[in-house]
């Protein structure tokens, strides 16, 4: 039985939920691996997090589908992302299975935080993994801890599935040949200034562009892009300095798949945004948010969808894919892993 929270009304916030995965690296391995109660983390002032930003996270939610199961959505992609991540900031691999492992264990032991089927409301999944051992040179650090937490969660823009308005970023989020590909926590402290002057700005997001040219769609500061062509042609930016968001290669296999679209994954100029029908915002915090208007100095890109509505090829994106999710919709072989 869930927890007597006010689910319709969750915003995208931390709750403190009873029990957390942590598993420790010393001595070159991983202990096994327990559930704590405890939400405090003790470090030396010196840790490899603290000092060098040695850290680097996922997220995945966890669904009440409609036949009362408790499932999450695709976690071993999250699972080998945050293996790509650990390796490319000199942090020791945590094993597949085990933060399959820990997935599972996270969410059974908080069931009653699982929001329930039909409340709007998900259950938010953050791993994370940092240097915990003291480093002053710069390098890695000797220790590490994984840990993983949970918390109900709402949309992650106010106004739910409303589209927002976006602007170009004058500030850069990755550099070529940089860590954009990756979920470090460094590309998101870079982002906050960014984030709070567009908000303060009335804006929702910050579009990115690349940085070397800033003539090419990057990505938001949370979430991929996903643009419809006037005829109904889906098309996604690539670009090596953007992170594979799970949801995007999710929308992009259901839409040729399922829906029997094209799709097009490619470099996409700014220049050509304009003449997109629909623009969406995709990740696992955002889902499908859709995007309204895009301000770019002085200039308005307005999509044809409007500021009321999600577009038609988005909401049939967004229909399909939380169907799925939420257990309406048979999913793709391996997609969904149920919490017994
Ligand atoms: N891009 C960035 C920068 C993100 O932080 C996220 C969120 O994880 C995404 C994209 C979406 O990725 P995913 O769909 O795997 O959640
Ligand atoms: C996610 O969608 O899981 C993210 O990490 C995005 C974050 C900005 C909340």
């Amino acid at each position: 039985m869930a927890v007597n929270l006010d689910w319709g009304n969750l915003g995208f916030g931390y709750i403190k939920t009873p029990y957390r995965y942590v598993a420790r690296y010393k001595d070159g391995k991983w202990s096994e691996g327990e559930l704590t109660a405890d939400d405090k983390i003790v470090l030396t002032e010196c840790a490899g997090v603290l000092q060098y930003a040695q850290t680097a996270f996922e997220g995945l939610k966890a669904y009440t589908t409609k036949d009362g199961k408790i499932v999450t959505f695709r976690p071993d992609l999250n699972a080998e992302r945050m293996e790509q991540s650990a390796a490319r900031l000199e942090i020791p691999i945590f094993p597949k299975e085990k933060f399959l492992e820990a997935v599972d264990k996270v969410v059974a032991a908080n069931r009653e935080y699982v929001p329930p089927y039909g409340s709007g409301a998900t259950l938010y999944i953050r791993p994370f993994i940092f240097g915990s051992s003291a480093v002053i040179g710069v390098k890695p650090a000797q220790e590490y801890e994984f840990r993983m937490f949970c918390t109900p969660v709402g949309p992650y823009f106010k106004g739910g599935i409303k589209p927002i308005s976006i602007r170009v970023s004058d500030y850069d989020r990755a550099a070529p040949h940089g860590t954009g590909h990756i979920k470090a926590g460094l590309n998101y402290a870079m982002s906050l200034y960014a984030i709070v002057d567009a908000h303060e700005k009335g804006f929702d997001e910050n579009m990115y562009l690349d940085a070397a040219t800033r003539t090419y769609v990057e990505e938001t500061g949370g979430a991929n892009f996903i643009f419809v062509t006037k005829d109904g042609k889906v098309v996604t930016p690539k670009s090596d300095s953007i992170l594979p968001s799970i949801t995007r290669r999710s929308l992009c296999y259901v839409a040729e798949n399922i829906l029997g679209m094209t799709v097009e994954h490619r470099p996409v100029r700014f220049e050509e945004v304009k003449d997109f029908a629909e623009c969406g915002l995709c990740g696992t915090a955002a889902v499908i948010s859709p995007v309204g208007k895009i301000y770019d100095h002085g200039k308005e890109v307005c999509f044809p969808s409007g500021m009321t509505e999600m577009g038609p090829v988005t909401k049939k994106l967004y229909d399909t894919l939380t169907g799925i999710q939420m257990g309406r919709i048979p999913a793709p072989e391996g997609w969904i892993r149920e919490i017994k």
